[in-house]
Parts: C-alpha cells; sequence; structure tokens
C-alpha cells in the first residue's frame, strides 16, 4: 500500500488538507472547510475547521506524516495553562499602525529606525509583523498583556493542537514562521528576548520568561499527532508560513519569482542570500528550505476583484470579458485598490480610488479593465522593488485563487513587461505542506521531487503607460475617516 502524507493550509478563508502519495506526489484525497470573516479570531474556529477538512478529507488514521502551511504573523497569545488569552489578530489587521509607527520611532525614526529594523530582523514593522500586535496588547490590553506566558503564530498553534500537547513547552515553528514576527534574527537564527521586551514594554528578563516556539530545521519530525485521536502514528513536519510552503509547492528555485493574488497579494522570490531593506518595501524572510524568501506583500489581492463585481453587478468570467473587451490604460481610468488600506506601500489607512473618470471611460469594460490593471501595477511596483535590491528574476508564476482569471493572465505579461507562466490551479500551500511531511518521512539533504505541474505561458505588448500613469496618480487617495 502506498505511503501517504498529508499537507494541511490553514489560510485566512479556509482550511485545506490534501492527503497525497508520499512517493510520487499524486493526489488521493481533500477537503476543505471555512473559516470566519475578520480580522480578529478565535483559533478555536481554525481547529474546528481542521477538523471538519480532515474528515472530509478522509481522516488521517491511514496517513503517516503531515505537516501545516498557515497564514502568517497572526498573534496568537497564550497563558500558562495553554489557553487562548483573547482572539487572534490577524496579519491584515491594522490596528496596530499606531505601535508600528512607535517600533520605529524608538529606534531611530524614519530613516535611521527603519534600517535599524532591517538590520536586526531583516524587516521593517509594518501592522502586519506580530511584533506590532504586541505593542498594540501592552497598550490597548494591558490585563492581557500582564497574562501572556507564550506567543505563538496561527500554524505553530495548529501544529500543537494536533499533536494534542497542551504544554507550551512544546511549542514548535520553523525559520519561514518566525522569521516574519519582527523578534528573530533570521540571519544569527536567534529570538531578539530585547525586542520582545520592547513590544510589551516589560523587562528583557521578563521576556526571557516568555515562551517562544522551538525553531526546528525544515526537514525535521517535530513530534506525533495526539494518540487520543488516534494520530499517534502521524509523524509531524515542522510546517510553515503559507507563502513559503506555496514556494515549496511550486519547486521555486533562485531566479524564480511568483506572484501569488489570493487575500494577499505576494511577490515572492527565493534567493541564498538575506535581504535586509530599510525602505520596508521588501521583507526580509526564510523559505522552508534553509535559504531566503523575501517577499513584497499587499493587502490587497483577489479581493479587488471581487469588489470589482459587486460594484458591476457580474460574477467572475463576466469581469474577466467585460475587462478584456476594453482597451489597455482603460481610457484613461486608473484604479488605485488600496480597498483595506495597503501594507505595501505603507498606507494603513488609506482608501482606494478610481482616477481620471469622464464619460469616455464610466462603463463597465473599463471599470473592470481599470480594477484589473490597477491590482497588477500595485503587484509590479512589488517587483520594480525586489529587482531593486538585487534579487534576481528569471520566471515569474502566476498563482493564487484570481490567477484562473483570464482578463489576470493575459493582461498581466503586458504590466509586468514579461513571459508569465501559469501552472495549472491547484492547492499550492497545502501540496508544500505535504511534500515537506513526505520530506520529514525520507529524511533526506534535500526535498523529495514530485512531478512539476503543467504551466501555460502567456505574452502580451507591454503596455508602460499604465504602468507610468499608475505611478503617478498611486498618491491620490483619501484616508479613512
Ligand atoms: C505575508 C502575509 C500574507 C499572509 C497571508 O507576509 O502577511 O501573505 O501570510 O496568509
Amino acid at each position: 500500500m502506498a505511503t501517504l502524507v498529508a499537507g494541511i493550509d490553514s489560510s485566512t478563508q479556509s482550511c485545506k488538507v490534501v492527503i497525497r502519495d508520499a512517493e510520487t506526489g499524486a493526489l488521493v484525497r481533500s477537503g476543505s472547510a471555512k473559516h470566519p470573516e475578520g480580522t480578529e479570531v478565535n483559533p478555536q474556529a481554525w481547529w474546528d475547521a481542521f477538523l471538519e477538512a480532515v474528515e472530509a478529507a478522509g481522516g488521517l488514521n491511514d496517513v503517516a506524516a503531515a505537516a501545516v502551511g498557515g497564514q502568517q504573523h497572526g498573534m496568537v497569545a497564550l497563558d500558562a495553562r495553554g489557553q487562548v488569552i483573547r482572539d487572534a489578530l490577524l496579519w491584515n489587521d491594522t490596528r496596530s499602525a499606531e505601535a508600528a509607527a512607535q517600533l520605529i520611532d524608538e529606534y531611530g525614526g524614519e530613516v535611521a529606525g527603519k534600517a535599524a529594523w532591517a538590520r536586526m530582523v531583516g524587516s521593517v514593522p509594518v501592522p502586519s509583523l506580530t511584533v506590532t500586535k504586541l505593542r498594540w496588547l501592552a497598550d490597548a490590553e494591558p490585563e492581557n498583556a500582564r497574562r501572556v506566558a507564550a506567543v505563538a503564530l496561527p500554524h505553530d498553534w495548529l501544529t500543537w493542537k494536533i499533536s494534542g500537547s497542551r504544554n507550551v513547552a512544546d511549542l514548535i515553528t520553523d525559520r519561514s514562521e518566525v522569521s516574519g514576527t519582527g523578534y528573530y534574527d533570521t540571519v544569527a537564527g536567534q529570538y531578539r528576548h530585547d525586542l520582545l521586551a520592547a513590544a510589551l514594554r516589560i523587562r528583557e528578563d521578563q521576556a526571557r520568561q516568555i515562551v517562544l516556539p522551538r525553531v526546528a530545521s525544515a526537514n525535521q519530525a517535530v513530534g506525533t499527532g495526539d494518540p487520543a485521536r488516534g494520530w499517534g502514528g502521524l509523524v509531524l513536519g515542522p510546517g510553515g508560513g503559507d507563502n513559503a510552503m506555496g514556494a515549496l509547492g511550486i519547486g521555486m528555485g533562485t531566479g524564480d519569482v511568483s506572484v501569488s493574488i489570493g487575500t494577499s497579494g505576494v511577490v515572492a522570490a527565493t534567493s541564498p542570500l538575506p535581504v535586509q531593506d530599510p525602505t520596508g518595501m521588501i521583507t526580509g524572510f526564510a523559505s522552508a528550505t534553509g535559504e531566503f524568501l523575501p517577499l513584497a506583500v499587499t493587502l490587497n489581492g483577489s479581493r479587488v476583484l471581487d469588489g470589482a463585481c459587486r460594484m458591476l453587478g457580474v460574477d467572475h468570467d463576466q469581469l474577466a470579458e467585460l475587462a478584456l473587451a476594453a482597451e489597455p490604460g482603460a481610457n484613461g481610468l486608473t484604479m488605485i485598490p488600496y480597498l483595506e488600506g495597503e501594507r505595501t506601500p505603507n498606507l494603513p489607512h488609506a482608501t482606494g480610488s478610481f482616477v481620471g473618470l469622464s464619460l469616455a471611460s464610466m462603463n463597465p469594460h473599463d471599470v473592470a479593465r481599470a480594477a484589473v490593471e490597477g491590482l497588477l501595477c500595485l503587484l509590479a511596483e512589488g517587483l520594480e522593488a525586489m529587482t531593486g535590491m538585487g534579487v534576481p528574476v528569471n520566471s515569474i508564476q502566476l498563482i493564487g485563487g484570481a490567477a484562473k482569471n483570464p482578463a489576470v493572465q493575459q493582461i498581466a505579461p503586458a504590466i509586468f513587461e514579461r513571459e508569465i507562466l501559469v501552472p495549472e490551479p491547484g492547492e499550492y500551500v497545502a501540496d508544500g505542506a505535504a511534500l515537506q511531511a513526505a520530506w520529514v518521512l525520507a529524511g533526506s539533504d534535500t526535498a523529495p521531487q514530485w512531478t512539476a505541474s503543467r504551466v501555460t505561458s502567456f505574452t502580451a505588448e507591454p503596455t508602460r503607460f499604465v504602468r507610468e500613469r499608475y505611478a503617478q496618480r498611486q498618491h491620490l487617495f483619501t484616508e479613512r475617516p
């Protein structure tokens, strides 16, 4: 009988489970379940959705190993008994914007402070990073902050729940996830308790009493599933952040870049060297293979298209038809897609805008085109920042929910001014986690090779004027009242 491995993607909107043949990677079964809406979620909801998705995937009793990929950065604060202290604040919750600004200020301000953070932890604080959420907790909910005995991130917490442990000392994470906390030096491979202390406004010796998950290496077995649930024979891998697991799932190597349009928009590259961007456009995260995974992450991803569909009263196929029937440049209409504020560039309180409305452009085709072009221009700015940091870009793969949209596929090469490769739709984060589980079982130095998915290539005439106009207009937004 084939040896089976499970990959779990506990993402912002849902939990997905894939069960694959460890040897060939063939998909055997899968299941999924929804997460609640909102940027503040009781982690119990992730556990319930995980159990539902596992059941839909036919259970784990015949599975040899599993690993979890999860939405990054979310703050899961635990007390000494391992109980969740308050609802987790997710990566896309912007209430810690002021905390992020304070932390930059306290280390030297706009220029020196940002450079210091990039040097210390690879990334400049933005509201997504866990360190800013802890500062928010210390100031807004001091009672809760005083009870913090351990801090986990969503995937660490879920792996720990699967193991059945209730002891916070058993929490385990990996490099890719911990590199997104803002209190871990990814280059030195060490927690920065001084930064944790600064965030929580406590002394460093007090911060050292707070349990932070042990950082496991990429292919290390970190324990087994909960025997009480019949999972005692299930070997657990360390898992990782969803972007790192996705990169593993599509087999990214040096020079490969992915542009993922899911709830967030993410431009990711694997790099053998750390990236420290003092402007904060690029984060210096780690990959799930021992390298680095610089990212440009936007808060606005596929939901820009959801919003455009709602506005026009159409579905996603119709939106694509409308956008593709319009001329490039949408008759002078530009959409600035800061619909949920924005993270890259760091504008947590911004709202979106349509700029350049005229009688010629005020029609469904141009509105649809402007929405697609605006979303892609936002991501293209991230790619430009990435190349500006010297990260090599040899190929671009487009993944995530919105990569299925024909307008996104056909307009992306015009905006990025490059060939775009679109792998067949798949659950790449869950697949990467499944591959990690197979890797842990194999105990080899490098990850096993599964058959790569088929890719379709898209090319188009570059439309530089659309980018240029976007660049001129992107500051024309208003702030949330
Ligand atoms: C990465 C980030 C998002 C989440 C989405 O820094 O915040 O991509 O990981 O789940």
